[in-house]
């Protein structure tokens, strides 16, 4: 009798524990779209609507947030897709920019070798060859099913009636309006004071999408939209020339793969960093059953801490672009040396940073780039994070063309140990060189359950993007949330450098940190950031699909 209500039981919690989570964001039925504005999430579902697939509405989607979202949305920037088509087949597009050709290993130090502030960071002398618009014809030339007249047409309707201005946006807009005016003078078209409600016209950009969509991918790299660019950005003391723009390729790479306990995790590979740093987390994790306590324990914090601590040393050690370093990728991933990593972690005291490598930098808050993830009524599913660098990239905002300028440059290491904006510091793997792409924390993710689509996940946020994928992952997964519950949860965030644990703000208790200081984990209080803003979708068991719109900016889920 008590082996039959023994076993009674264990069929019951066993069934509790593997029921997923009741959806509690918005379910719809056929496809999905989530990005960090409405304008955009809805340009790429009507894409979807009149019978395109997930790449023709990435490609919408990412011109759209170009026009909706231009803090991080772009034409003058570049990015990383990951895709599963329903077939299963998986892949990645690299459209990361490039250091123009006339770039070299000093070129943001002075003459006593010391890093020349803002030279990276502020106006023309930051800006990396735009991939944008490489990417979205690659796409559209290897899986596109519309013309692509078509797609940009929405975008190019959205241009020219507006946007509006939210609390948010207007927000962000009074908080950089002063490094605007100070790198474009206050003649400058981008925008004249506004408030909440106003609507905000480009019709400078509506010129540029309408050359682009006539003429094609040419147009932005060797035609008239390239004289512009180039002519501009020199005038402005930038670097960039035609000849660069014109060599400037898309290019189709192998992402990350790897298994965590009965999912399949497909992640962007170098040179972002993502898929190696993410996969060497949930490996070093792995071992110890996270799941088997609650989500924000001192247990939890610190062993995610731990690994993240590991894995981001050996990003900032080894990681750049793989056309110009070897990586030892079969060595990073390999379970054996994964272990070896963790052989000094204990739950009974932390792991000073500098026991595992040495280093010393001051963290810069930033929270820019931006992550769409699409899953269309065929099954196909992309994740894509594309991004400026800083807000509005450069600050450099081209007149005539209608958009920013990205200041990709300083995520390159300008001297190895000296930090870049997001406080990682970086070694020689990722130093300057003429054609190089910039080692980059983008982690666009797509994951499998039991052989089948399961979740579309990513965020912007600069060093913190690895993070939060990866805790909104384990949210899901490991504590059973719903994936709009798991994006609104708060999250914390180690990088091994500074060695110091940040937080957002709520739910972490007292309690927690005291037990964590007690161990010797320095807990930085001062800094309670926004930590990412993750756009997800889950697959639910019945093949619909959960949207998860961040919470923290305007992200909105639509679909069908
Ligand atoms: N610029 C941010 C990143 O690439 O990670």
């Amino acid at each position: 009798m008590r082996r039959i209500i023994y076993g009674l039981l264990f069929v019951l919690v066993g069934a509790c524990t593997e029921t997923p989570a009741e959806p509690t964001g918005l379910v719809t039925k056929n496809a999905m779209v989530v990005s960090a504005r409405e304008e955009a999430s809805a340009i790429g579902v009507e894409i979807l609507q009149r019978g395109g697939n997930a790449f023709d509405a990435m490609i919408g989607t990412e011109l759209a947030l170009a026009v909706a979202y231009p803090f991080a949305g772009n034409l003058g920037g570049g990015g990383f897709m990951v895709y599963r088509k329903n077939n299963g087949d998986v892949g990645a597009l690299d459209y990361r920019e490039k250091a123009p050709m006339a770039a070299h290993k000093d070129m943001y130090l002075d003459s006593s070798g010391a890093v020349i502030p803002g030279l990276s960071t502020k106006g023309a002398t930051g800006v990396g060859v735009p991939g944008t618009i490489a990417g979205i014809f690659e796409v559209h030339r290897q899986f596109g099913t519309i013309p692509m007249e078509e797609i940009i047409a929405p975008v190019i309707e959205l241009v020219e009636t507006g946007v509006r201005v939210t609390e948010k946006q207007a927000a962000r807009l009074e908080k950089y309006w002063e490094d605007i005016i100070e790198i474009n003078g206050d003649n400058t078209l981008f925008y004249n004071k506004c408030k909440v409600g106003d609507t905000l016209r480009y019709p400078a950009l509506a010129n540029t999408l309408k050359r682009i969509a006539k003429n094609g991918r040419e147009e932005f790299y060797s035609g008239e939209t390239a004289k512009i660019l180039a002519d501009f950005i020199q005038l402005k003391g930038g670097y960039i020339t035609l000849e660069d723009l014109d060599g400037y390729e898309a290019k189709w790479r192998q992402p990350i793969i790897f298994n965590y306990k009965d999912l399949r995790l497909i992640s962007m590979c170098p040179p972002s960093s993502g898929g190696v740093t993410i996969n060497q987390i949930f490996k070093m994790i792995e071992p110890y059953d996270i799941g088997n306590g609650e989500h924000h324990s001192a247990r939890t914090l610190q062993l995610f801490t731990e690994a993240a601590r590991r894995a981001y040393a050996d990003r900032n050690y080894f990681l750049g672009d793989p056309d110009f370093v070897d990586i030892p990728l079969d060595i990073l991933l390999s379970q054996g040396y994964i272990d070896e990593r963790m052989d000094s972690f204990s739950f009974s005291h932390a792991t000073p940073s500098e026991d595992i490598h040495e280093g010393q930098v001051i963290m810069a808050e930033h929270d820019e780039t931006t992550h769409y993830s699409i899953v269309d009524q065929f099954g196909n599913a992309v994740s894509v994070t594309t991004t400026l660098n800083g807000a509005y990239g450069s600050k450099l905002y081209c007149d005539e063309l209608g958009f920013f300028l990205n200041n990709e440059m300083d995520d390159f290491s300008a001297k190895p140990g000296v930090p870049n904006m997001f406080g990682l510091i970086g070694a020689e793997a990722n130093s300057i060189a003429p054609g190089k792409r910039m080692l980059s924390s983008m982690t666009p993710t797509i994951i499998e359950k039991d052989g089948k689509l399961w979740m579309v996940v990513g965020s912007p946020g600069g060093s913190k993007i690895i993070t939060a994928v990866a805790q909104t992952i384990l949210y899901v997964y490991e504590f059973n949330m719903s994936m709009q519950e798991a994006v609104n949860t708060p999250r914390f965030h180690h990088q091994w450098l500074p060695d110091e644990i940040v937080f957002e703000p709520g739910e972490f208790s007292e309690e927690t940190k005291d037990e964590l200081r007690e161990k010797g984990y320095i807990i930085n209080e001062t800094l309670t950031p926004i930590m990412g803003k993750v756009d997800g979708i889950r697959i639910l068991s019945d093949g619909s699909l959960e949207g998860g719109a961040d919470r923290r900016g305007d992200d909105t889920a639509v679909g069908f």
